[in-house]
């Protein structure tokens, strides 16, 4: 399963390679105005500095708009994969980036239908926001168990990415059904490595050591 990092931070993006379980980076809009940077030089610093895949999304809605800005982007790294919105022209846009072998991440799905559409126009990732149907009292996870089941049926290359990842738990669940990838918060990344009982068993044995008033070297 890969792990990438959904952020535009380069603080935290520095410090998820260096904790070694960061496969890659997803942004949105959204992420890269938090940064109050400008768009694509931020996009190129990120591409930059991660070894894998590294999705920058497109800013028009139309098809020659989205067609530009995607050719704009995928020349910034060999790396960057376009992220187009789930909507018609988004999709005649992945299919001609597909045809291009461009790279691309669809994004904004909610429905098992909509993600067969993505699929079927070649996708490279389907992006389903597991958090956002939770928060409208909708199963965000078994939206990715229907897609899984979907692709798996007619082996649809489309990489599943789960997005919009809230907790612990939905990382958890990605694993479990086999989802591709999971786009993951700094914090929730942080919080995997967690457990009460390790910190509370390293602290056993460092204070049962240190009874001995013995070093390491003695
Ligand atoms: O990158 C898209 C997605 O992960 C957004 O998450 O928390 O804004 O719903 P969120």
């Amino acid at each position: 399963m890969q792990f990438f990092l959904d952020t535009a931070d380069i603080g935290e993006i520095e410090r998820g390679l260096e904790l070694g379980m960061v496969d890659g980076v997803t942004t949105n809009p959204s992420l890269i105005a938090k940064q109050g940077k400008p768009y694509l030089p931020t996009v190129k610093e990120i591409a930059e500095l991660v070894p894998g895949p590294v999705s920058g999304e497109v800013l028009a809605t139309d098809y020659q708009g989205m067609l530009d800005q995607a050719h704009r982007l995928a020349e910034l790294a060999d790396n960057v994969v376009i992220k187009v919105p789930l909507i018609p022209e988004g999709l005649r846009v992945a299919a001609q980036l597909d045809a291009e072998d461009i790279d691309t991440n669809v994004t904004l799905c909610f429905s098992a239908n909509q993600a067969l559409l993505a699929a079927k126009a070649g996708a490279t990732y389907i992006s389903p926001f597991v958090g956002r149907l939770d928060d409208i009292g909708h199963d965000g996870m078994a939206l990715i168990e229907e897609i899984i089941e979907i692709y798996d049926n007619y082996d649809y290359a489309t990489d599943v990415l789960v997005a919009s990842v809230r907790s612990t738990a939905h990382v958890l669940q990605s694993a479990t059904l086999g989802a591709d990838v999971a786009t993951i918060p700094f914090g929730v990344l942080e919080k995997l490595y967690r457990h009460s009982l390790t910190d509370i068993g390293l602290d056993k044995f460092l204070s049962d050591w240190a009874k001995t008033g013995k070093s390491f070297d003695d």
